[in-house]
């Protein structure tokens, strides 16, 4: 049985679309070779997009003063980059293709030929044509702006700028004692000892008893997951759905299939959570409990509870990557809590800088010691002169904490302030994380992230997020940047959502 489904599931509108929804949980086969992936139902074989669904994911693909063909052609490789026609999934045939899009099969096949030729689709004789990326649409093309100066605001990640003069300080500071460990082989296993201890004393300051000995340190979270992976080995990870995209990739780089859970400001569906962790049985759970990336919800002390209660029930070892726990922008922070025997995952990327590449995993010492045996734990180990700097910032970390909270509590006031009150969009001011949830009410976000970018602004559509490419009509809207920037953040998104 195939599933139809529309790009976006409406958040509550009746018992079809939650029965779509609750399907919608999805666990999708993903082979790879870089970010190509081929997504299968669990019910189903291969995707085979109908004509309908090629349509509908087309939408308004004509464009003035651009051949038939070609803007056909630009509309398919869009449609694939923003997940609205799944990678690896097989296209319709010409024919029914031409009748679907009111246009000459000659047309169709030209539009074709451009997308073989461009890397978009391979097609063996005889098959039907699949749907690829080509490799450069897989690299970076922009270097990402953290203080958004340059021409073009690049707000594609959450990224915010280092806190320079005291990054620099350390950094000097770290270079003066680096000589010891330059004498050594730059080898160090689990870590810096001393690292390792200022992040134990970290956890158990907050209440949770923490040894050494159960601190790792990585090259970030994605290191962080990529290692854990490598170790438990999950046939299945649970993941929210929208969730930071870069595990996403991470996963299906792997093969590892994705079972969704849907979560939105107003928090996370137990029920699909419950679903998910039951396809994920034995495997692992992937979840940002914390001022949700890019939702910003914070998830309930009783829904931390029943998620150890599920991943126990269904054997599923939860990762709560805590990136945000530190950006608590509420007025009156109270001590967060955590999901019970979870393993914790950490990096410095948002709290000092992307750049440090400083990240590490938080568990039992048992955990702790497999994974520093794991063949693949040095190569996901952060640089030991990087370790160094980290030590140097995580010794007197509060004084850049409370800055950085406080600049992110102006820009998110100030952003908010200038959307507010415009029924192009919804959105909740969250209590803490980088970044706006804006639901669209009426336009797509994949055509107001190609209109912006004429405007000079970057941005990430919804379903980037999407383990399952829906929330099309959602976008995230870091409040990183300077107020200043903000203000041409807000001018180009009002550019780009006003009638043309
Ligand atoms: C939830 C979450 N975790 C972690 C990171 C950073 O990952 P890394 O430490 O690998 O740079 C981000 C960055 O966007 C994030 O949103």
């Amino acid at each position: 049985m195939s599933i139809a489904r529309s790009p976006t599931v409406p958040k509550s509108s009746g018992s079809c679309a939650r029965s779509v929804a609750r399907r919608g949980c999805i666990a999708g086969t993903v082979s790879s070779a870089g970010f190509n992936f081929l997504v299968q139902y669990r019910q189903t074989g291969p995707v085979h997009i109908t004509d309908n669904q090629l349509a509908k994911a087309l939408g308004a693909w004509r464009k003035p003063d651009v051949a038939l063909a070609r803007a056909l052609a630009d509309a398919v490789g869009d449609a694939a980059l923003d997940g609205r026609l799944r990678v690896g999934s097989r296209l319709p045939a010409e024919r029914r293709t031409a009748a679907a899009l009111g246009v000459s099969r000659g047309t169709v096949i030209a539009a074709l030929g451009i997308l073989r030729d461009e890397g978009w689709v391979g097609t063996r004789r005889g098959s039907a044509s699949t749907l690829r990326l080509p490799p450069e649409a897989t690299t970076r093309i922009a270097t990402f702006s953290a203080s958004g100066e340059g021409a073009a605001i690049d707000l594609r990640r959450a990224v915010p700028a280092a806190p320079h003069t005291t990054y620099q300080q350390a950094l000097l500071r770290a270079t003066e004692r680096s000589g010891p460990i330059l004498a050594e082989s730059g080898e160090t296993g689990p870590g810096l000892p001393e690292l390792r201890s200022l992040i134990a004393d970290r956890y158990t300051a907050e209440g949770l008893a923490t040894r050494p000995e159960q601190v790792l340190i990585t090259s970030g979270t994605r290191s962080a997951l990529a290692l854990l992976s490598a170790h438990l080995l999950p046939r299945v990870v649970a993941v929210e759905i929208p969730t930071y995209f870069d595990p996403l990739a991470g996963f299906r780089a792997t093969g590892t299939r994705l079972a969704g859970c849907r979560v939105t400001t107003d928090g996370w569906d137990l029920d699909q959570l419950d679903d998910a962790f039951r396809i994920a049985a034995g495997g692992m759970a992937y979840l940002v409990p914390d001022f949700q990336n890019p939702t910003g919800a914070l998830m309930p002390v009783a829904a931390r509870r029943t998620v150890a209660r599920l991943a126990e029930r269904h054997r599923v070892t939860v990762v709560a990557d805590e990136t945000m726990r530190d950006l608590d922008l509420r007025d009156t922070p109270a001590p967060l809590q955590r999901i019970p025997r979870s393993v914790l995952i950490g990096s410095a990327a948002k709290t000092i800088w992307a750049g440090l590449r400083v990240g590490w995993i938080r568990g039992t010492a048992a955990l702790i010691g497999e994974l520093a045996r794991h063949p693949m734990c040095e190569p996901l180990s952060a640089a030991p002169t990087q370790q160094l700097v980290a030590t140097e910032l995580l010794r007197d970390l509060e004084p850049v904490l409370r800055d950085r909270r406080a600049a992110l509590r102006r820009q998110r006031d100030h952003l908010s302030g200038l959307l507010d009150g415009d029924d192009r969009w919804r959105f909740t001011v969250p209590q803490g994380g980088l970044a706006l949830w804006l639901h669209l009410t009426t336009m797509r976000a994949d055509l107001v992230v190609t209109r912006a970018r004429a405007y000079g602004l970057e941005l990430s559509p919804g379903p980037s997020f999407a383990a399952d490419a829906t929330h099309s009509h959602h976008l995230r809207l870091p409040y990183t940047p300077p107020i200043h920037t903000l203000d041409r953040v807000a001018t180009a998104l009002d550019q780009a959502c006003s009638d043309h």
